[in-house]
């Protein structure tokens, strides 16, 4: 475990659920990205086996998390992804492809969903996990969105229980939506603020979507259902930008946008912040849709005490600083 981890707590210390620590194996996958990164100490913590499945073995895995076994494999590779489900009780399903960028991501992250869900079968996983986008589904989503519910059908299609989150942005330090925001607040003396600015959006702090996925593992009713996850706040997108202005005690200027074009200030926002280009295109074509809970069923099961967006914000800028220690900690 982190030594951070160790000696400041973790997210999941007050979480009214307990772990079932039989000696079972929880599989997460995309362990090295931005979600299973804070998953995996967490699991640790409670007491679970835990293997972790990454496409290359770093020694750095070993040094953070000495207690987990390491599966290599491509997702794409269906005999390397059988022998990662090997004896594999449940699985946490977080991988994402969007770094290949437009079009690409999308028939690949379908491949990988079908692969998984017929390796998952063949070798009797009990559960799946699916952490994936928020979005109406009647409605005409972006790629990005639109992708993320194939991918939920694509793992729910088959004999294996799934419980799939659905989440919007998630703020937390090293979160592509908290660097976009804090990047551009710190980078741009005036904002135009386009149409598709006002549309709503409910974020969640990273702190609530660990929670969230460590409880749905402990909670069997939960299993074969959807759920969506925000926190309290239904804010906008130039709400947001506004907030983080707050935090960050700089004073800007919004006036309207003239132009609305997604691509042209996609590319803007890839001058001026470091979150790669093809993360930036797809998040940003995303915002012409809502993305708020359509229902709060996850709260029949776990209750539990959500960060406002604020609050989330100045808790990720504090850890950035060093000045709050904690497992969010970018690493
Ligand atoms: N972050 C957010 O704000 C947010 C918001 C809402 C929902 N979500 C959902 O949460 C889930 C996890 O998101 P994240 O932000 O943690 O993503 P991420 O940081 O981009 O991580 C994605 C992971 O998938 C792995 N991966 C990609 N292709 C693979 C393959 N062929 N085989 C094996 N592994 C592969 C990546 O490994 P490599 O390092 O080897 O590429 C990486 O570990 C996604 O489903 C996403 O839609 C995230």
């Amino acid at each position: 475990m982190d030594k951070e981890n160790k000696e400041f707590g973790l997210f999941c210390n007050d979480l009214p659920t307990s772990p079932a620590t039989d000696g079972r194996i929880i599989l997460v996958t995309g362990a090295n990205g931005y979600v299973g990164g804070k998953l995996v100490p967490e699991l640790i913590a409670r007491g679970y086996n835990v293997r972790i499945m990454v496409r290359h073995d770093l020694p750095e895995y070993k040094e953070r998390w000495p207690e987990v076994e390491v599966a290599v494999a491509d997702a794409l590779n269906f005999d390397a992804l059988s022998r990662a489900l090997k004896d594999v009780h449940s699985v946490y399903y977080l991988i994402h492809s969007l770094g290949l960028g437009h079009k690409k991501f999308e028939s690949a992250d379908i491949q990988i969903a079908t692969n998984f869900r017929q390796a998952a079968e063949n070798q009797n996983v009990k559960r799946i996990i699916y952490l994936g986008g928020l979005g109406d589904t009647n409605a005409y989503l972006s790629p990005h969105l639109e992708n993320r519910i194939m991918v939920a059908q694509e793992l729910s299609g088959g004999k294996i229980p799934v419980t799939v989150l659905r989440a919007a942005m998630i703020i937390g330090c090293g979160s592509a939506s908290y660097e976009m925001l804090k990047n551009l607040v710190k980078n741009t003396p005036v904002f135009f603020i386009p149409k598709w600015a006002k549309t709503k959006t409910q974020p969640i702090s990273i702190r609530g979507v660990i929670k969230y996925l460590v409880g749905v593992l402990e909670i069997e009713a939960t299993a074969s259902k959807n759920f969506d996850i925000g926190g309290d706040d239904i804010l906008t997108y130039a709400d947001n930008l506004r907030i983080m202005t707050k935090v960050l005690g700089k004073k800007r200027l919004f006036l309207p946008g003239l132009i609305s074009s997604p691509s042209l200030y996609a590319f803007a926002i890839n001058l001026l912040t470091p979150v790669p280009g093809p993360i930036i295109r797809v998040l940003v074509e995303g915002c012409k849709n809502e993305v708020i809970c359509q229902n709060n069923d996850i709260k029949k099961y776990l209750d539990i005490e959500l960060l406002s967006f604020k609050e989330a914000i100045y808790r990720a800028n504090l850890i950035e600083k060093n000045i709050l220690i904690s497992s969010e900690r970018k690493i």
